[in-house]
């Protein structure tokens, strides 16, 4: 058996794949008719057959999770954090502790 795994990592730091690479610029995951270099850029879950049958679940539950915390909360870094760097393990980690301050917004009704 020869295990083959994709180095998302690297993958995503492509410029001939992701254009400006260090920039953080959520558009480029828009699907409003943009171009999209390398429909096969990103693949975290897999692809075919094989394919993570879990990703529609993964997905709204990442999207409610989030959309549900950012509706109640601002959320700040706290200040000592400094710079956190991505760390390679196997999915990408902070390398520090990271702590976030969850500012409850005002009015919200859930
Ligand atoms: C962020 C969340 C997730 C990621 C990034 C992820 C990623 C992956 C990847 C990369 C594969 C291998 C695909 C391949 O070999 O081509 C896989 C397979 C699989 N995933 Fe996920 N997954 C996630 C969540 C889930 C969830 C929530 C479930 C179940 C509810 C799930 C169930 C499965 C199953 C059953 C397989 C094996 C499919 C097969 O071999 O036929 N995954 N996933």
């Amino acid at each position: 058996m020869t295990a083959f795994v994709i180095h998302h990592y690297t993958i995503s730091q492509d410029e001939a794949v992701f254009p400006e690479p260090q920039i953080f610029k959520p558009e480029r995951w828009l699907r409003d008719g943009r171009e999209r270099p390398r429909p096969f850029g990103s693949i975290p879950f897999g692809f075919g057959i094989r394919g993570c049958v879990g990703r529609r679940i993964a997905e709204l539950e990442m999207h409610l999770a989030l959309a549900r915390i950012i509706k109640q909360f601002e959320v700040k870094l706290d200040a000592s954090v400094g710079e956190v760097k991505a760390v390679n393990r196997i999915v990408l980690v902070a390398d520090r502790p990271v702590n976030f301050h969850f500012l409850e917004r005002k009015h919200v009704s859930c």
